[in-house]
């Protein structure tokens, strides 16, 4: 458990948008803090050891392991987790693929999975197959659901390119 110290210089973290101040010891694993101070459960504990990805979430753009790094490690940068990238009621594109390829068996992986693609069509909106593969190669699913994943990867992808380029209809409408 987490200890308050509060004698602490207090950390300043920017979440999902909003930014925050903490007393918590400043080794705090991230996945702790967000999972148990702020409710954020869409990152996951897995290992607990940076090896499985379940705990995945962005920091500034880019996929990080959210159980390894300590708070003092993320002061000043963007973090993005889940929850941060839509809502039930207004999923994020990705989410839908996902949701529309029923990539999801346990659904354990699927925070890592969501956020290594967020990560990967931030560089790049035509990924290959291979570069999906190896983009998620790190990431575990024990039940199987590769199948599912690449292509929600893959349909998040085309989505994310209508969205930013439109098809024009035939009127210019
Ligand atoms: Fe963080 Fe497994 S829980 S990588």
């Amino acid at each position: 458990m987490p200890s308050l110290n509060i004698n602490a210089t207090p950390m300043s973290l920017t979440i999902n948008g909003q930014t925050l101040e903490t007393r918590l010891d400043p080794e705090t694993p991230l996945l702790s803090f967000l999972r148990n101070d702020l409710a954020l459960n869409g990152p996951k504990y897995g290992c607990g050891l940076g090896q499985c990805g379940s705990c995945t979430v962005l920091v500034d753009g880019q996929a990080a392991r959210s159980c390894v790094i300590p708070l003092e490690g993320v002061q000043g940068r963007a973090i993005t987790t889940l929850e941060g990238l839509g809502t039930l009621a207004e999923p994020h594109l990705i989410q839908q693929a996902f949701i529309t390829e029923q990539a999801a068996q346990c659904g354990y992986c699927l925070n890592g999975m969501i956020m290594m693609t967020a990560s990967l069509l931030a560089r790049t909106l035509s990924p290959s197959e291979q570069e999906i593969r190896s983009e998620l190669s790190s990431n575990f699913c024990r039940c199987g659901t590769h199948v599912e994943i690449i292509r929600a990867v893959k349909r998040a992808a085309q989505l994310m390119r209508e969205a930013k380029h439109p098809q024009v209809g035939k009127h210019g409408t």
